[in-house]
């Protein structure tokens, strides 16, 4: 079957990987996703194994459409019924690229009211409840540029950053998604150490202690959208978590988050219990300027504030420092940040040695990598 796989701007390098890995075939690299071929089994394991998918699909029909009307008409034509029942829910995401039908919103109604429609003209006005909260089926239409409109079902359910571990959280949390792909696109290796100073709610440690014991991120998840769908394969779905757990391994690695506020590690601790990685992670209340490491060969890989709301003298300060403490404590280091400040990313007196664009939600952020040699400065 042909699959998609939604992920985020500057991670589908990443996510191509992750999906050749799987057994995917037929791989194409878009625009935030990712198309491919594979079976039943490829699917459930998407949904479960990849780190970098935020959003498993699978297309089942495909049209051109420029108009709201024939929009209505051609979505009304198809065989819904057979497809979910009257006590089923289901919601309508949409996204579309068409310069005829340009408002997403608009684009998910008018779906909807078709398919209603085709249910109350069979069952006498009777039809299915839209949920959008907890829905049984998921429908995802996408209007490309050429007006082609595809239709998928969403495997995933909710989204995929939703990985059932964060139990607490903190202002500002990255998104489970991307913390994953920072880790892959740092090329970290788990004979080093990895350190955040400012790891907030440690999604950045968990999702690397996830990766360094080869454990689905899903591990911790009930839920998936195609557990729904009428094929579903329970007897193949045990199967590939049994396989799963069966690849995880005890690594000993040296993985440490530190914040200076208490609040961040009590959820940071919360949360990689939650994820049952409180043996593979230490955390501690430290400022920044209060770490330090003995080795002279690591990773730290961070998510400071980019505040851009302070006053610009006091967070180029704050870059400025971070410089320093970067420079002068953690020698030996590939230190990579990510920040939407570039102004103040400039301040750290570092020159990147790496560059890629990652979005944090709708901000643009650089995702920098500083190589630390012993004694530079520059
Ligand atoms: C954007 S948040 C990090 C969020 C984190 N990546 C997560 O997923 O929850 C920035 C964190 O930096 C911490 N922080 C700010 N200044 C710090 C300092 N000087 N030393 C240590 N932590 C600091 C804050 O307490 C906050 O938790």
């Amino acid at each position: 079957m042909q699959l998609t796989a939604k992920t985020f701007h500057g991670l589908e390098q990443v996510l191509a990987k992750e999906i050749e890995d799987l057994g995917g075939t037929n791989i194409e690299i878009l625009k935030r996703a990712v198309t491919y071929e594979g079976d039943q089994k490829l699917l459930y394991r998407s949904c479960y194994e990849l780190r970098t998918a935020l959003r498993i699909l699978k297309p089942f029909h495909q049209f051109k459409t420029k108009h709201e009307n024939h929009l209505y008409k051609k979505i009304k034509e198809i065989d819904w019924v057979s497809k979910f029942g009257l006590e089923q829910t289901f919601m309508v995401d949409a996204v579309t690229n068409s310069k005829y039908l340009t408002h997403s919103h608009y684009v998910a109604l008018k779906a909807k009211d078709a398919m209603v429609d085709s249910f109350r003209e069979i069952y006498e006005r009777q039809r299915p409840s839209i949920d959008r909260r907890n829905p049984d089926f998921r429908l995802n239409l996408h209007i490309g540029r050429d007006n082609v409109c595809t239709l998928s079902w969403d495997a995933s359910g909710e989204s995929l950053h939703k990985r059932g571990y964060r139990v607490e959280s903190v202002e500002a949390p990255i998104n489970e998604v991307l913390a994953a792909g920072m880790v892959i696109l740092s090329g970290w290796k788990i004979d080093k150490p990895l350190i955040d100073p400012m790891c907030g709610s440690g999604t950045i440690v968990i999702e690397a202690a996830m990766l360094a014991n080869n454990i689905p991120p899903q591990r911790n998840r009930e839920q998936f959208g195609f557990m729904k769908w009428k094929d579903f394969d329970a007897e193949l779905w045990k199967q590939i978590r049994q396989e799963a757990k069966d690849q995880i391994v005890q690594n000993k690695q040296a993985i440490q988050g530190y914040d200076k506020d208490f609040q961040a590690i009590k959820a940071a601790t919360k949360n990689s219990i939650a994820a049952g990685l409180e043996n593979h992670i230490s955390l501690d209340r430290q400022a920044f300027d209060q770490v330090s490491s003995s080795v002279n060969d690591g990773i730290l890989i961070t998510n400071p504030p980019y505040d851009e709301r302070l006053e610009e003298a006091d967070i180029f300060a704050f870059y400025k420092d971070m410089g320093h403490i970067l420079k002068h404590q953690f020698e030996g280091y590939d230190a990579w940040m990510i920040s939407s400040n570039i102004k103040a990313m400039k301040k750290l007196g570092l020159k990147p040695s790496k560059k890629k664009i990652l979005y944090n939600g709708a901000l643009e952020c650089q995702f920098n990598c500083y190589e630390l040699y012993r004694g530079s400065k520059k």
